[in-house]
């Protein structure tokens, strides 16, 4: 039998986008994200909170978007893998996974990125170390992460902490 939740207001900003919708309590922020702001970069890999596919910015911090209720984003900042690239440019950090063939299927990568993104942004210059503690959370089926290694230690060699424009 279907369940009745009364629908709740919000407001969040996602890639410097403001947006105020209706949802169910029940949302999680990957499900808003994906299927009420039509974001599907954000990806699905898991039902277990496991793989890191889902992984954003939410207020600066990474977050697996599929074990956040979409209320607690609320009044948040919400940054996603479309909001990496700036006028049709790609950010140097996904460059340099291109570069380095840091993906193959790719279905990790929005993830990967977003946690790169969030490392370089608190580390100019990471060790393996780090590198390894920062993407912990992700996991990728397909590279053997090496490459995700050497994409990683380049977007950092070529300015990949700054923020298109900063
Ligand atoms: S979808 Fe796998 S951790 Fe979120
Ligand atoms: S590139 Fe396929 S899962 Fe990572």
């Amino acid at each position: 039998m279907p369940e009745n939740f009364e629908r709740v207001p919000i407001r969040l900003t996602v890639n410097g986008k403001v947006h105020s919708l209706t949802i169910e309590p029940r949302t999680l922020l990957v499900e808003l994200l994906r299927e009420n702001l039509d974001l599907t970069g954000t990806h699905v890999g898991c039902d277990t909170s496991y793989c890191g596919a889902c992984t954003v910015l939410l207020n600066g911090r990474s977050v697996k978007s599929c074990t956040v209720l979409a209320v607690q984003a609320d009044g948040g900042e919400v940054l996603t893998v479309e909001g990496l690239e700036k006028d049709g440019q790609l950010h140097p950090i996904q460059r340099a996974f291109g570069d380095a063939y840091g993906l193959q299927c790719g279905y990790c990568t929005p993830g990967l990125l977003i946690s790169a993104y969030q490392l370089l942004s608190k580390n100019s210059n990471p060790d393996d170390k780090a590198i390894r503690k920062a993407i912990a959370g992700n996991t990728c089926r397909c590279t053997g992460y090496q490459n995700i290694f050497k994409a990683i230690k380049a977007a950092a060699a070529s300015g990949g902490t700054q923020v298109h424009g900063d």
